[in-house]
């Protein structure tokens, strides 16, 4: 028999095989398919008001990917309904943003605006995303030059905010490619934040990887007094920095004396967040500071966003797995993710649980707080995180 012919064969057990059938054709459509079914993340809120969200913004991230592999129109429509939600015919972004409290948050959205302007060249999306571009001119920044999460949390970087600098980057590549103040603004965003929150070698437990905030006046009541950072390493707000280090990379000029700066980041944490997997299970903490202590437990969003940044990273080269361990560890995990946190419902979609609903700085930001938030069932920051995962992970 030749090669092709036992191929054939494999294939055909593979296809008709009653256990084949029973298991999605691929995890990332499903998991993109249920979440629309289910209408998330389309612009609105629960009482159908306008909201623009990042998690919305996230989920349009991977559909546009979605399109892109699979040319399936519906994805990109449903990226156009919900974007219409938030953006007037004029171009206002509607809901409750107001430029005035200087969110990060709703930047998130941006790249959705970005790209919609790429793809029809209506105006609105271009007037959109310059609202936002105008919000970061005058974002308030520490002495340093960090952005402020918002205008409420005085002085405080969070990493789980990493993920707006990709418009930042997206803005600059499309209306001001050579505009080297903005590159190498977007890039001590990210050298800052490292800095300033990067668990010193000799602490207890240690990782190596980023606390969740940094408050440059150290005067939060969960700040460090001698360096301003918060107690614990939350897996979320890393999996947000981590991911935003992998895409950012993607935009920014290599020939930008700024790109090694952040590459090196990647480098240094990779192996590091490969280690920090829990060793039987190959998933990670909450609380990665605490593993194995009574009430943490395995976080499916994190989770999520080690494995798509990861595989990502290996795959477009910026992060080197010359032993093929960095990709094991990505594999294991989602193997288990599929294992434990994805459920087959009746109406053929899938839910998605383990997920944590929040985690802020708006109170101690000690491990009781972490412990204590609810787990959310089909929880669109850990779902889209895992349409991202399931993408990369079918691309090997
Ligand atoms: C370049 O970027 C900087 C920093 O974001 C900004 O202040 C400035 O307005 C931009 N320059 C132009 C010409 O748009
Ligand atoms: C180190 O980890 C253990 C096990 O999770 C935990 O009980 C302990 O509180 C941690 N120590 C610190 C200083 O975080
Ligand atoms: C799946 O999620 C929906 C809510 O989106 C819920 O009503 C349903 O009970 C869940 N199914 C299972 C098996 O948990």
């Amino acid at each position: 028999m030749t090669y092709s012919c036992q191929l054939f064969s494999l294939i055909s057990i593979l296809i008709f095989s009653p256990i084949a059938l029973a298991l999605p054709h691929s995890y990332a459509l499903w998991a993109a398919d249920s979440a629309i079914k289910r209408g998330q993340g389309n612009g609105l809120d629960s009482n159908g008001k306008p909201s623009v969200s990042y998690e919305h913004g996230e989920l349009q991230w991977g559909l546009r990917q979605l399109y892109e592999k699979t040319g399936n129109k519906k994805y990109y429509e449903y990226i156009v309904s919900a974007a219409n939600n938030i953006v007037s015919n004029s171009g206002t972004v509607l809901g409750s943003y107001v430029i005035s409290d200087y969110s990060l948050d709703p930047v998130r959205t941006g790249p959705t605006f970005l790209y919609l302007y790429s793809e029809t060249k209506q105006a609105k999306w271009k007037v959109a995303a310059d609202t936002f571009r105008a919000q970061l001119n005058a974002q308030p920044r520490t002495a340093e030059g960090q952005f402020w999460h918002k205008l409420r949390y005085f002085n405080q970087g969070m990493s789980a905010h990493f993920r707006r600098h990709i418009f930042y980057a997206q803005y600059t590549k499309h209306f001001q490619p050579t505009n080297n103040t903005a590159w190498a603004d977007i890039a001590s965003q990210f050298t800052l934040m490292y800095k300033n929150t990067l668990q010193a070698p000799g602490s207890a437990n240690y990782t190596g990887l980023l606390y969740h905030g940094y408050d440059h006046s150290h005067t939060a009541t969960w700040a460090s007094s001698d360096r301003g950072h918060s107690p614990e390493i939350w897996d979320r707000a890393l999996g947000w920095f981590f991911m935003a280090l992998v895409d950012v990379l993607e935009i920014f000029p290599k020939t930008h004396g700024d790109y090694a700066s952040i590459q090196n980041i990647l480098l240094d944490l990779a192996p590091k967040v490969r280690d920090a997997a829990d060793p039987q299970t190959g998933v990670w903490w909450l609380v990665m500071t605490q593993p194995g202590r009574a009430r943490n437990y395995f976080e499916s969003s994190g989770t999520a966003m080690f494995v798509y940044s990861l595989l990502r990273g290996v795959r477009l080269g910026y992060i080197p797995d010359a032993d093929g361990s960095i990709v094991q560890a990505a594999k294991k995990a989602y193997k288990y993710m599929l294992a434990n946190w994805v459920i087959t419902n009746s109406d053929g979609t899938m839910n998605w649980t383990n997920t944590v609903e929040v985690g802020s700085l708006s109170g101690d930001g000690t491990f009781e707080y972490y412990v204590g938030v609810p787990l959310i069932l089909n929880d669109l920051k850990g779902l889209a995180a895992f349409l991202l995962a399931s993408l990369e992970y079918e691309n090997l």
